[in-house]
């Protein structure tokens, strides 16, 4: 009984509901037509006259289609215009960029070593900013120091982080204020990131620095990520503000960062007051934070498809080259980058036929051979050669796939390292030579031959400045044939038509 007075309270409702929503829309329809009445080809008056005589549907559908039609064919053309010039890219040059490098004056005589590394003194452009005066040799070749305002009056309530966040997340802001001429790009990083310059410039011009854009990468440790933001470019790994996103940045920042005491760094201040401004992060997963312990092997000769920008934490992992100082190690890998920046540390995946081994060549950084056929699916995912952000050797710590340095003792890769890289005029080519790494292996029963017998592997690869105007897509390698037993021959390049990552093995006649 109840529940049927309730079912008929409900039907009448609906049906007043209905009449309701049926006079606003008759209503509506009216008011926003008579509003848009300029730009609209009917005559509201006399729409309003022809009311009574036929329905008012008719009357929309007739007026809106006969718009739409005309305005979307004006748009189609602006967005193909507009498509054509965005895939033209920015002519944007080292000269636009500015480096903001936040630095502390107590680590400054170590530090500054990385920074000589990928620094070009009368080149790139940007300022060093310290909290204290420290001594500069004029032919050391650094970028100009700067001391940072006094941030003393800003609140800072958290408990592990450190006061210096403030100074260093208005790095900013106070370059900006430097008033340099032709900027297009502020690009901020740490005292220990290095980056690849030319591949900042290949990541930066793809988009309008006329246009607000906040573009970096998120950290390798999947618990970091959720504790700060996967939406937050971090600082180590360095991060881009385009020039008109630094002068709204700029108005708004002391206020914004008066408003967070609570925050741990400057780069979580920094995607909070990007929050208020409303601008995401553009990710590029060339940029570094490396939030890792150990060996950096697995990660830099399975870098994604993408230039590598910055590398960080160069104090924390081991020297990416096993033997030398970390200083020494960044040096031989920017001077592979000095051949075919654009192309240091792509992978390239191939197969000897004849020896069952699978390659896998990080350019102008190391080959590795592996006994036995893995699947390209497999080698191009980084192996777990170091430990995550808390130590331990947890995989499911990390942002992104991973897999075991070997599932098996005889599939331990041999690594060869680079050593040289030089241009062949006459082949126009670069040759680099790799000599294996003397450590140990573990004892194998495969009755195959073994990568140990070679001492080195030489690579030709033709420069390619222009590889990342295409799509992405990793490079090819083949193994050339050789006399030599103690040496392997490989080109890397372009893939032809056809061209994969296979084992291909000679016709049985
Ligand atoms: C609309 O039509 C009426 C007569 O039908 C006319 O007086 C009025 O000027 C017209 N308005 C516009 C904006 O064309
Ligand atoms: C308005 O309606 C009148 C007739 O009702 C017609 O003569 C006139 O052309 C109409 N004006 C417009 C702008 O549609
Ligand atoms: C909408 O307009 C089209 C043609 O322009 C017509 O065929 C159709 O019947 C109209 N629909 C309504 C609901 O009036
Ligand atoms: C910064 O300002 C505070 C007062 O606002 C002052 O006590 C302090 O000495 C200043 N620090 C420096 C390094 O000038
Ligand atoms: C070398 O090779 C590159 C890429 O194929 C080509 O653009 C360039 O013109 C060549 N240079 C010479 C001197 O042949």
């Amino acid at each position: 009984m109840q529940r049927a007075s309730q079912t008929s309270l409900i039907r009448s409702n609906l049906a007043w509901f209905f009449l309701t929503m049926a006079f606003l829309y008759i209503f509506y329809t009216n008011i926003l037509l008579s509003d848009n009445g300029k730009d609209c080809p009917v005559n509201a008056t006399n729409l309003s006259a022809q009311e009574n005589t036929e329905p008012i549907e008719s009357t929309t559908n007739l007026s809106s289609t006969s718009i739409t039609s005309k305005v979307e064919e004006k748009k189609e053309e602006e967005i193909v215009k507009m498509l054509s010039q965005r895939s033209q890219g920015y002519d944007t040059e080292l000269k636009h960029i500015v480096f903001g490098i936040a630095a502390s004056s107590n680590l400054w005589e170590r530090r500054k070593e990385y920074i000589k590394v990928w620094w070009r003194p009368k080149v790139t452009r940007g300022v060093v900013w310290l909290d204290k005066r420290v001594k500069v040799r004029k032919e050391e070749g650094l970028p100009k120091i700067q001391i940072s305002e006094n941030t003393s009056s800003f609140k800072y309530t958290n408990r592990q982080g450190q006061r210096s966040a403030l100074r260093i997340s208005r790095v900013v802001s106070e370059t900006l204020r430097l008033g340099m001429k032709d900027v297009r790009w502020f690009v901020m990083g740490d005292d220990d990131t290095v980056f690849i310059v030319e591949n900042v410039v290949r990541v930066l011009s793809k988009y309008d620095h006329r246009q607000f854009y906040y573009v970096g990468s998120s950290s390798e440790s999947h618990i970091q990520n959720i504790f700060f933001s996967y939406s937050m470019a971090y600082g180590g790994g360095g991060f881009a503000i385009s020039y008109p996103l630094a002068k709204e940045l700029a108005k708004m920042q002391d206020r914004c960062i008066n408003r967070y005491p609570a925050l741990y760094g400057s780069d979580d201040r920094m995607h909070a007051c990007m929050a208020e401004l409303g601008v995401p992060l553009t990710k590029e997963l060339g940029f570094h934070q490396y939030d890792v312990y150990g060996n950096l092997l697995g990660l830099l000769t399975s870098h994604p498809v993408t230039p590598l920008v910055s590398l960080h934490h160069l104090d924390v992992v081991q020297p990416i080259f096993p033997g030398m100082t970390q200083v020494k190690a960044l040096q031989r890998l920017l001077d592979s980058a000095k051949f075919d920046s654009a192309s240091l540390l792509q992978q390239s995946i191939c197969y000897d036929a004849e020896r069952f081994w699978s390659i896998t060549v990080s350019w102008g950084y190391a080959v590795q051979l592996m006994r036995g056929v893995m699947s390209p699916r497999e080698l191009e995912m980084p192996t777990r050669t170091f430990l995550n952000w808390y130590q331990r050797a947890d995989y499911t710590a990390y942002a992104f796939n991973t897999r075991p340095l070997m599932r098996h003792p005889c599939q331990k890769p041999f690594v060869f390292y680079v050593s040289k890289i030089r241009y062949d005029p006459v082949r126009n080519q670069t040759i680099g030579i790799y000599y294996r790494d003397k450590a140990a292996s573990p004892y194998c029963r495969w009755r195959m031959d073994s990568p140990e017998k070679l001492e080195s592997v030489v690579v030709f690869k033709t420069t390619d400045n222009l590889r990342w105007q295409k799509s992405p897509r990793r490079d090819c390698c083949r193994v050339l044939p050789s006399k030599k037993t103690s040496s392997m021959y490989l080109w890397v390049g372009n893939c032809q038509e056809g061209e994969i990552s296979e084992l291909v093995q000679e016709q049985t006649l």
